[in-house]
């Protein structure tokens, strides 16, 4: 199945297919001669596959978050240079969201822009992470602290990958499909539910199965549809809807700092942060009970945290600073996505009422 989007100046294709492409396909549709192929130690077994018997440079960063710095751009940066890539050079980015940042930042900024593909081996990386064009690197301690907007001409997303995705990489992106899928009301149809639930084995480490990858690959597409949409009407989050992909995400940041880096994954942040908003939504009147409910009780049947505190929230101090230090306050007023009817909107909360967001996180 293939996707075509325009994000800004950018065209950018996506393919979910089966297997993982071969290098050779991925440079004809590119209209590219040489590539780099950029993978961690986790898919370096992918891109030698993708990689074929042609003979393309690979680089390989160590895997995890905890790599995606600037010593890693750079390993790639010299990498390409060695290949002796030109500006007319394809890098291919092959793994999950941090390759796909790392390989993508290096590519706007390799004489001023070479070519990038994705071939994204996460459930993350393909219903968030290779879409949309934002790539970057952790700096000065703080996530994503730089990076520049740079679509992929070409996302793979080849769902054979997902076979040896560990259960907390699965529950990590079924957290940002279910997300995606309240913004366009398609999680409330019951047909949605039953996919979600069908991936039920793959987060509790029960294995894959063929209708499970047929499940998730119909829920790839419809993220993949709907952030897609979202991102072309506002290519450079100007303040625009694209906002609005952070539903639950003040919430989680807030979360996944107070907890450690690290300690939770960041879909399991997301979904307690998409419960809390749920009930904030509610609270303010933006989000139909039922709708609130629909969205809990789906988290909770697939094993998500949503209860007020989490329990890897020791310290609710910790909480309301980092929730006070979020990037998406903007002039001195709180943001928040929460649902609603339709999708989801944004609200906003004043200093002096965040006793409401603290009383909601359990924390009083
Ligand atoms: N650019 C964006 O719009 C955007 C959106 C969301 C998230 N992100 C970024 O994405 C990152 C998270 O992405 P992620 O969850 O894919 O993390 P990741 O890239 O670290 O992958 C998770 C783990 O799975 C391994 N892995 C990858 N593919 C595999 C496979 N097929 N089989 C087995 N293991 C595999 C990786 O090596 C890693 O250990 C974060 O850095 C986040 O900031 C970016």
């Amino acid at each position: 199945m293939t996707y075509d989007f325009t994000f800004g100046l950018y065209k950018s294709s996506v393919n979910i297919e089966q297997d993982v492409p071969g290098l050779e396909a991925v440079l004809g549709a590119a209209e590219s001669e040489r590539a780099l192929l950029v993978c961690d130690t986790n898919t370096a077994e992918l891109a030698e596959s993708a990689r074929g018997a042609m003979a393309a440079a690979v680089c390989v960063v160590p895997a995890g978050e905890a790599d995606k710095n600037w010593q890693s751009v750079e390993k790639i940066l010299r990498a390409a240079a060695e290949a002796g890539l030109d500006r007319d050079g394809l890098f291919v980015a092959v793994g999950g969201g941090v390759v796909s940042d790392l390989c993508g930042f290096a590519a706007s900024v390799y004489k001023r822009g070479a070519g990038l593909v994705i071939v994204s081996t996460t459930l993350l990386g393909m219903v968030d992470a290779a879409l949309g064009g934002k790539t970057g690197f952790d700096l000065l301690g703080i996530k994503n602290f730089a990076g520049t907007f740079y679509p992929a001409r070409h996302v793979y997303m080849p769902l054979a990958a997902l076979s040896t995705l560990p259960p907390r990489e699965w529950r990590s992106g079924l957290a940002e499909i279910i997300k995606t899928l309240v913004l366009d009301d398609s999680l409330y149809a019951a047909e949605t539910r039953g996919r979600l639930l069908a991936l039920k084995p793959a987060l509790d480490g029960e294995g894959v199965s063929a209708p499970l990858i047929e499940a998730a690959s119909r829920l790839i597409e419809r993220s993949v549809t709907v952030k897609g949409r979202i991102a072309e009407k506002d290519p450079e989050e100007r303040g625009g809807e694209r906002a609005l992909l952070n539903l639950g995400h003040t919430f989680a940041h807030a979360l996944e700092s107070a907890a450690g880096l690290g300690r939770l994954s960041h879909g399991e942040s997301v979904a307690w942060g998409l419960a809390r908003a749920c009930v904030l939504g509610e609270e303010l009147g933006c989000t139909p009970p039922e709708r609130s409910e629909a969205i809990r009780a789906v988290l909770g049947e697939l094993g998500y945290e949503t209860q007020a505190p989490h329990p890897a929230l020791a310290d609710g101090g910790a909480f309301m600073r980092a929730l006070k230090d979020d990037k998406k306050k903007i002039g001195g007023l709180f943001h928040f996505v929460v649902p609603a009817l339709p999708g989801a909107c944004l609200v906003t909360i004043d200093p002096d009422s965040l006793g409401l967001v603290e009383k909601l996180s359990g924390l009083l």
